[in-house]
C-alpha cells in the first residue's frame, strides 16, 4: 500500500517509515526538516535496506502537495504526524502552534480530499484528557480543555477530523491517542532529536547521564502517587510504530466508507518518575543527579491507558519493557546524541 508519511523524518514518523518498509508496504515521506534531519533517511535506509521516496516541503503548502499527489497517483493512506510538539513553547508561541497544527491538517485533508484518499491516521495525543476524572483512562473519557496551545490543537484537529466524516465525506479515520512515547529503534540508528533542553523526562535523563545537563529537576513529589511523582504511561515508540500498521490495515479492511474512531495508545501500566530513574541507573549504571523541584505549571499527577480498545479491535497490545526502552534511549544518546 502505498502510504503518505507526513513528519516522517521525525522521532515517530521514521520508526513508523521503517516498519512500513518491513511490512511491505511504500511509504512516501513529506517533511519540512523543521525538526529533523535529511540523514535519517540514510539510517532507515541502513536499518530496512530501502531508501523511502521523500519530498522536502511543508503540508500547508497546496501547490506543493497538489505536485507530491499528481506524482504520486495511487495514495491509498495517509498517516499525519507533520507538526509541532513542544507544550512549553506552545504557550510562548501560540499562533506559530495553531498554524501549523491546525493549517497543517486542514491542508492535508482539503488536497488528499481532491485525491480520493479513503484512510487517514492522525498523531493525536492523552493531553487531550486534561486531567483526567480516572486511570487508568478509557476512550470515553472527557475532552477537557487543555493548559496549553499545543493540547488544544490536538483536541481541534480531532474535531475537524469528526466533523469531516459527519459531513458525509469519503474518508476513514482514527486517532490514535500516544500515552508517552519512549525509546529508540535497537540499531540506535534513529530516535528523538531533541532541540536544546528536553522538556520530556527521558532525554533529560540521558542527557543528564552523558554529563550534558549537570543534574535532572523532578518536578514535585507531593503528588497522590505511590512515592509523590508524576506517573505516566511510557510506551516503546516501537511499539507505537506497530500500532500504526495494525491501525492501517484495520481501515483498509473496514468496509464502511466513512467513519471516525479514537484509540488510545498506551501499554496500560503507570511508572512514576522515580521508579523511571531508578530503572534507568540499573540499566545503564550511571548514577543520575536529581533535585526536587515545585510541580510543572500544568502537570497532572497521573495519566496511564486504558489500552482495552485497540487490542479488542485491532489485537494490537504493547510488548516491549520500560528496560527495552531505557536501553534503547540510551544507546541512542551514546551512539548519536553528544
Ligand atoms: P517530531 O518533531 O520528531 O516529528 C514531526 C516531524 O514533522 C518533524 O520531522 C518536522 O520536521 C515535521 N514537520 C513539522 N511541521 C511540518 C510542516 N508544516 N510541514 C512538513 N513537515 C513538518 O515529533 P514526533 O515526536 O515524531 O511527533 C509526531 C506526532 O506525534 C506529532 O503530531 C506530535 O504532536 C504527536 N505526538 C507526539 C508525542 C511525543 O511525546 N513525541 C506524544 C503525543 C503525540
Ligand atoms: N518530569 C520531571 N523532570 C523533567 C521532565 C519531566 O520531573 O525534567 C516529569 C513530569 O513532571 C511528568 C513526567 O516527568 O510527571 C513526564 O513528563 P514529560 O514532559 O516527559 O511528559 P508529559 O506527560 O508531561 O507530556 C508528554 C508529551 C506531551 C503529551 C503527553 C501525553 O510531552 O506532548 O505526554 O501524551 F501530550
Amino acid at each position: 500500500m502505498k502510504v503518505l508519511v507526513t513528519g516522517g523524518t521525525g522521532y515517530i514518523g521514521s520508526h513508523v517509515v521503517v516498519k512500513l518498509l518491513l511490512a511491505g508496504h511504500e511509504p512516501i515521506i513529506i517533511d519540512n526538516l523543521s525538526n529533523s534531519e535529511k540523514t535519517v533517511l540514510d539510517r532507515i535506509f541502513e536499518i530496512s535496506g530501502t531508501r523511502p521516496i521523500f519530498y522536502e516541503g511543508d503540508v500547508r503548502d497546496v501547490d506543493f502537495l497538489e505536485d507530491v499527489f499528481e506524482q504520486e497517483p495511487d495514495i491509498v493512506g495517509i498517516i499525519h504526524f507533520a507538526a509541532f510538539k513542544a507544550v512549553g513553547e506552545s504557550v510562548k508561541e501560540p499562533l506559530k502552534y495553531y498554524d501549523n497544527n491546525i493549517d497543517g491538517i486542514l491542508t492535508v485533508l482539503e488536497v488528499s480530499q481532491r485525491h480520493n484518499v479513503e484512510n487517514f491516521v492522525f498523531s493525536s495525543s492523552a493531553t487531550v484528557y486534561g486531567n483526567p476524572d480516572k486511570n487508568p483512562i478509557p476512550e470515553t473519557a472527557l475532552v477537557k480543555s487543555s493548559t496549553n496551545p499545543y493540547g488544544e490543537t490536538k483536541a481541534i484537529a480531532e474535531k475537524i477530523l469528526k466533523a469531516l466524516v459527519v459531513s458525509g465525506a469519503n474518508i476513514k479515520t482514527i486517532a490514535l491517542r500516544y500515552f508517552n512515547p519512549i525509546g529508540a529503534h535497537p540499531s540506535g540508528l534513529i530516535g528523538e532529536l531533541p532541540k536544546g533542553a528536553p522538556e520530556n523526562l527521558v532525554p533529560y535523563i540521558t542527557q543528564t547521564a552523558i554529563g550534558i545537563r549537570d543534574m535532572l529537576f523532578v518536578f514535585g513529589d507531593d503528588y497522590n502517587t505511590i512515592d509523590g511523582t508524576g506517573v505516566r504511561d511510557y510506551i516503546h515508540v516501537e511499539d507505537l510504530a506497530d500500532a500504526h500498521i495494525k491501525t492501517l490495515d484495520f481501515l483498509q479492511k473496514n468496509k464502511n466508507k466513512s467513519f471516525y474512531d479514537v484509540y488510545n495508545v498506551g501499554t496500560g501500566n503507570g511508572t512514576s518518575v522515580m521508579e523511571l530513574i531508578k530503572t534507568f541507573e540499573k540499566i545503564s549504571g550511571v548514577t543520575i543527579p536529581f533535585e526536587i523541584a515545585k510541580r510543572r505549571s500544568g502537570d497532572i499527577a497521573s495519566c496511564y491507558a486504558d489500552a482495552t480498545k485497540i487490542k479488542r479491535d485491532m489485537n494490537w497490545e504493547s510488548k516491549k519493557t520500560i528496560e527495552e526502552a531505557l536501553e534503547d534511549s540510551w544507546r541512542w544518546q551514546q551512539n548519536y546524541l553528544k
